[in-house]
């Protein structure tokens, strides 16, 4: 049962082949550790910038925060900057984190306008160099990277980040300029695991049990973004698939109760943000009758304190 098969990244020991995608505004702390005891075997930070890293202030130091339960964990960060990676590679707070995972998939313009993310495709030779900066520094080092900027080079891309001695590729399988309503394209996952010898982590429109099935048929492990989100359970009830060929619906009670574990965890590691505490109440509050209800009143909720409150009042 490959799903439930520990995966080596380098020396880090993954227990399973659920990785939990970095998402800007989702993964902090909390979410990690909510995810990781419903069976996630790998999580990462949100995207931070490089830059941001080496100017901490106190919003990227909250991004950062983790714990000894957080692990295996890797810092996913992006840039445009050789010479800042050659800066960033020799901090010590590195070696906090598992590994270093580097983001060459964001297509925001933010990001992009800044050469940083999906624009970095563009030049596989300089993720090569931001590669080995971070290797010869000893870090373990990952990519993650979609099959193009704005034209297709997802294999030459992959070979320069094996080449360059990463430990790990992950691909989403879409292109840049690509939103969620287009498809990913699971063939070229199959193509690039085919020619390059390392593990490669498929992502893109995984839901279910089922669309795991698939793809362990082509690859080393799948990473879930919206899914998670919609779902932190979606881990378990995927470990339940493989075991059982079924997977359960999420009642209204559990996902109250997972919202304020959530929120039990932020306010106990102090990553309390209420923009992230709403987004994440709305998503968790849905597919339920009277979801709507509880997520308009959510929004009025002026505190961490008072959701609480709210949500011991449902019954
Ligand atoms: C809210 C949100 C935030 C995201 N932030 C990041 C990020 O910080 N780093 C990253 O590599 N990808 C980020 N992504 C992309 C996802 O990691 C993933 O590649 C993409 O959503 C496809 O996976 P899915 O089909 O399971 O959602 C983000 C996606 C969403 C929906």
């Amino acid at each position: 049962m490959k799903v439930a098969q520990s995966l080596k990244i380098g020396n880090v020991v993954v227990k399973n082949r659920l990785f939990l995608s970095p998402m800007v505004d989702v993964t902090d702390l909390a979410y990690r550790l909510l995810c990781r005891k419903q069976g996630a075997g790998m999580a990462y930070t949100e995207m931070i910038y490089v830059d941001a890293i080496l100017h901490e202030n106190a919003r990227t130091k909250s991004l950062m925060k983790t714990c000894k339960k957080d692990s295996p964990l890797g810092l996913q960060v992006t840039g445009n900057s050789v010479r800042e990676f050659q800066k960033f590679a020799k901090l010590d707070e590195l070696h906090n984190y598992d590994l270093v995972d580097i983001n060459c998939g964001c297509p925001s313009i933010r990001i992009t306008g800044n050469q940083a993310g999906s624009y970095l495709l563009r030049n596989p030779g300089k993720i090569g160099e931001m590669i080995r900066i971070l290797k010869d520094a000893g870090h373990t080092t990952t990519a993650k990277i979609r099959l193009g900027y704005k034209k297709n080079n997802a294999l030459a891309v992959a070979k320069e980040v094996e080449r360059a001695g990463a430990d790990l590729l992950t691909v989403h399988a879409r292109m840049a300029n690509q939103g969620s309503s287009v498809a990913a394209d699971w063939k070229w996952i199959a193509k690039i695991k085919k020619e390059i010898g390392m593990s490669v982590i498929g992502n893109g429109d995984v839901f279910s049990g089922k669309d795991v099935e698939k793809a362990l048929d082509v690859c080393d492990g799948v990473m879930i973004a919206r899914g998670a989100i919609r779902n932190p359970f979606i881990f378990r009830e995927i470990l339940r698939y493989f075991k059982t060929g079924k997977e359960k619906e999420i009642g209204r009670m559990e996902r109250i109760s997972a919202f304020k574990e959530y929120l039990n965890l932020a306010k106990k590691h102090d990553v309390i943000d209420m923009g992230r505490i709403k987004y994440l109440g709305s998503a968790f509050m849905k597919g339920f009758p009277g979801a709507g209800k509880i997520r308009a009143e959510l929004m009025q909720k002026r505190d961490d304190g008072r959701i609480n409150e709210f949500l011991s009042s449902l019954k």
